[in-house]
């Protein structure tokens, strides 16, 4: 803040940044454009919008909004002396790293719903903001309504968390869920899911489980106090899942989600994955559906916990925005709290996927003929996975070719890998059409 600039008890508000006015941007403009007086009656001092960054300005915006905030030129809300408070809500790294950073480095608290930044660049932020005095507060970057930053941040469980399993990606659930309950072909409910503003910019992030491990890669860092990077975090995304996968899953009594996890798995190491996996259809994930998010943790004093809500669109996402500006506003007017325990402590190793046991689905097209299946055994015996059960169910006489799907007992990845590649080069199996891991 520029010296000798009034503060916000001395201007008699707080002045409010936004960058950004896309899905979460318009809902967080709109409601300090319609809520001024239960926000004031909350912090102390109304909150006012003092200008607003967009990339276009040409595109239509909402009628609720005062037009004349908007503006192309970040000086105009970066460096203006009445904005106390900035609201990142344009997403990616580019133009909202820099943005966070110069905000901090001003002095300024930011509130963000940047789950790429926090992942990659959280724990230098956070300590910038230490040393300045600022608040970055990013509640609004996982699980969209669900407040599962502050749980962690307030230390929820009141002792160790031994293992979180989330789903965290709304788009993903919501497609997993139509492509389940109504047999609706991917295309279409990923298409439905963007009118509904669920997904990234780049859907492709939440397709391919990007945005699910940035969001995995927050929590886990905040849940074990051991930065872990998005990089360490292996990630598997939806995109080759087909109806027969549902068909199968339903028959073995499963669900398939796209499936966030970080566990204490001893010798200081964590287990930190993202990718879809069968789930028994009878546990608590396994109802978490549409573009529902849960969190579930496992801690040794608290047990078992599940915090569940919506976890994209513009309204819940809102409601984790304003939450974080009013208690980064409160703070501003002497009425906060103190700031919450953020700081990563030293390193835990993340254990690589191939050093890791699971038990596995596996759907194999193969040629109909005798031996075949025997030849299958053999590969996976010689790679001492043991086989829990076999399915052959399909036949299509006309192509010659029947489909296997078997499911395995626990077995090493690097086993199963090595397997699979043996199995792919046998001139009787056409196609591995699906490998998923089985969560116990
Ligand atoms: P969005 O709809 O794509 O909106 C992005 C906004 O930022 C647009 O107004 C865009 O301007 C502006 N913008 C982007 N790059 C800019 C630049 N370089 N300079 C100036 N303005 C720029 O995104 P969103 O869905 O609201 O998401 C915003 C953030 O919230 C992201 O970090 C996202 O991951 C996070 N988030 C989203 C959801 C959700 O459900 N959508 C939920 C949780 C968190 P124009 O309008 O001119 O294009
Ligand atoms: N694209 C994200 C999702 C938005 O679908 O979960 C919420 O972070």
């Amino acid at each position: 803040v520029s010296k000798g600039a009034a503060g916000p008890t001395e201007r008699g508000f707080i002045g409010v940044g936004l960058l950004g006015m896309g899905v979460v941007g318009t809902g967080v403009a709109e409601a300090l454009s319609i809520h001024g007086s239960f926000l004031q009656e909350s912090v102390g001092l109304p909150l006012k919008l003092q200008g607003i960054l967009v990339r276009d300005a040409g595109r239509s915006r909402s009628a609720l909004v005062d037009s004349s905030l908007i503006t192309t030129q970040s000086k105009d809300v970066l460096e203006n002396p009445e904005v106390d408070i900035v609201i990142e809500l344009m997403g990616g790294e580019d133009a909202a790293l820099p943005a966070i950073r110069g905000t901090l480095a001003d002095g300024r608290s930011v509130v963000t719903g940047n789950k790429e930044v926090m992942a990659k660049h959280g724990a230098g932020l956070l300590a910038m903001a230490r040393a300045k005095g600022a608040s970055l507060k990013f509640e609004a970057a996982v699980g969209g309504a669900i407040p599962v930053i502050s749980a962690l941040e307030r230390g929820v469980t009141g002792a160790r968390v031994r293992a979180l399993r989330a789903i965290i990606n709304g788009t993903t659930n919501y497609i997993l869920t139509r492509m389940a309950v109504e047999g609706m072909a991917f295309e279409d409910a990923l298409s439905d899911a963007q009118a509904q503003g669920y997904a990234e910019a780049d859907p492709g992030n939440d397709i391919n489980g990007t945005d699910a491990a940035y969001k995995l890669a927050v929590l886990a860092t905040l849940a074990y106090g051991s930065p872990v990077s998005p990089e360490s975090i292996y990630c598997e995304g939806i995109g080759h899942l087909t109806p027969r996968d549902f068909r199968y899953a339903h028959d073995l009594g499963y669900a398939i989600k796209l499936l966030a996890i970080a566990k204490e798995i001893g010798d200081g190491e964590l287990d930190v994955r993202v990718h879809p996996a069968f789930i028994a259809s009878d546990a608590q994930l396994a109802k978490v559906d549409g573009v529902y998010n849960a969190v579930q943790f496992d801690s040794d004093s608290a047990g078992e916990l599940l915090l569940y809500g919506r976890g994209a669109g513009s309204g819940p996402t809102t409601s984790a925005v304003l939450s974080d500006l009013i208690e980064v506003a409160r703070r501003l007017t002497g009425h906060g709290g103190p700031q919450s325990r953020q700081t990563p402590g030293t390193g835990s190793r993340v254990r690589p996927i191939d050093e890791l046991d699971f038990r596995y689905y596996l759907r194999l097209t193969v040629s109909d003929q005798p031996g075949v299946l025997a030849a299958i055994a053999r590969i996976l015996g010689d790679a001492s996975i043991s086989i829990a059960s076999v399915i052959q169910q399909e036949v299509d006489e006309t192509a010659g070719s029947a489909e296997i799907v078997i499911t395995t007992h626990r077995a090493r990845e690097s086993a199963l890998r090595d397997a699979t590649g043996k199995l792919t080069a046998l001139d009787v199996v056409r196609e591995i059409g699906s490998i998923i891991r089985v969560e116990e």
